[in-house]
């Protein structure tokens, strides 16, 4: 099956004909129908399948117990809305790279492992990349375990409920330490490829990123009889914290978005009695983005004490920086500029499981060209030849890797 033909079985997943956008969330409807198409790849293309204690689907050419695999992929669940890319150009990528070396009669001496890493984008349980966490074992079990999506479901129920078995989740060293090097292609989100008329970059470091839930209590209270001089509304401590996060991310140079809000009772005549809005917040380094998160939460509870607001935050999650590999990046690098154009390497502001995997093992990424830089959004886009040219890149990589 080519990348066009792959490409063409998973578009139709999970899309919503409304926007266009996926909803392809991590152990619902529409993430095991992705799961199943890969499955069906893997059996396809005659290579050992198999699901690992925390939901990470896993596909082998070659015995991975001879240890020192090389393995690609990234992942197929999608952000509200999402684009068709993120994640899924890696996957299929994966397929057809393998198919590449296949035809070329390469020579394997390292197992080959392709690998769809479960709950990547967080859009369910509210915390990033859960299967790679687990794996690494960033992610411990209780806190896996006390995880719930917006209507009270549980992590390990939902897991239940889509066919996986929770119970053994956790840290999968011995996994790991089969592992000798992980490269994940991925979509770029940003510009920078398309700036320098690029088809293919190589990643350089993942900035350090969180996500901090700001909880605003107020009273509720009737919107057309309470005087405005008697209300606790906690809307306006939350609204001038959404523009404090603005003012501070320009400020550091940093990055800040307040993308999701929950209301209560979410009436359009009640004063709210809470709002709920959770901050993402990224930056080149640790420190910028230390303040720019304590200045934004100074803000929040100045602004709670002026409406007479209780103010709760706390951190979801948080990722440090990430340095790939200096040895790794380098072998791309040389690899992919053999044909005597330099290949771009490029810091990115954002998530990927390779970040998480990088603390246990050796890793890379590559980054196919976006035009727009669009991402998160259903425009995001990468042109046919771009993914094509994404494919032949990862082929001579994984070559390079694991092939005579
Ligand atoms: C994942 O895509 C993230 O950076 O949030
Ligand atoms: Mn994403
Ligand atoms: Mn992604």
């Amino acid at each position: 099956m080519t990348f066009h033909e792959m490409w063409a079985e998973l578009l139709p997943i999970g899309r919503s004909p409304e926007s266009g956008g996926y909803r392809r969330y991590a152990w619902t409807g529409a993430d095991t129908d992705c799961r199943a198409w890969f499955r069906a790849q893997a059996e396809a293309r005659g290579l050992a399948y198999e699901v690992d204690r925390n939901g990470n689907q896993w596909a082998w050419y070659g015995d991975p117990a001879r240890g020192d695999a090389v393995v690609t992929g990234s992942h197929l669940d999608s952000v509200p809305d999402g684009g068709a890319y993120d994640g899924p150009l890696g996957v299929v990528s994966a397929f057809a790279a393998l198919d590449e070396l296949r035809a070329r009669q390469a020579e394997f001496t390292r197992p080959l492992g392709i690998v769809n890493f479960g709950d990547e984008e967080g859009a369910r349980f509210g915390l990033a990349c859960v299967g790679s966490r687990l794996t690494a074992g960033q992610l411990t079990r209780e806190k896996a375990y006390a995880l719930r999506d917006a209507d009270g479901i549980t992590l390990p129920q939902a897991m239940e409920a889509a066919g996986h078995d929770p119970e053994a989740i956790g840290p999968d060293p011995e996994r790991l330490a089969r592992i000798g090097a992980f490269v994940e292609l991925h979509v770029e989100q940003g510009r920078a490829l398309d700036l320098t008329g690029d088809r293919i970059g190589i990643a350089s470091a993942i900035w350090p990123h969180g996500r901090w839930r700001f909880d605003f209590r107020g009273e509720a209270n009737h919107a057309g009889t309470t005087r405005l001089a008697d209300r606790r509304d906690p809307m306006l401590s939350y609204a001038e914290t959404v523009l404090a996060a603005r003012r501070e991310a320009e400020l550091a140079g940093a990055v800040a978005t307040f993308g999701k809000i929950a209301v209560e009772p979410n009436g359009v005549n009640a004063i709210p009695s809470l709002v709920r809005g959770w901050l993402d917040a990224r930056a080149a380094d640790q420190a910028a983005l230390d303040t720019v998160v304590t200045a934004v939460e100074k803000a929040a509870g100045a602004y709670a004490d002026r409406y007479g607001i209780e103010l709760a935050v706390a951190r979801e999650s948080f990722t440090p920086v990430v340095d790939f590999e200096d040895a790794l990046r380098d072998e791309l690098a040389r690899v992919l500029g053999r044909a005597g154009s330099p290949v771009p390497v490029l810091g990115t502001g954002a998530g990927h499981d390779a970040g998480i995997l990088s603390g246990s093992v050796p890793t890379a990424m590559l980054f196919v060209r976006n035009p727009t830089g669009v991402s998160h959004s259903p425009a995001e886009f990468a042109a046919e030849d771009d993914c094509l040219a994404g494919v032949t890149a990862l082929a001579d990589v994984l070559e390079g890797l694991a092939c005579r």
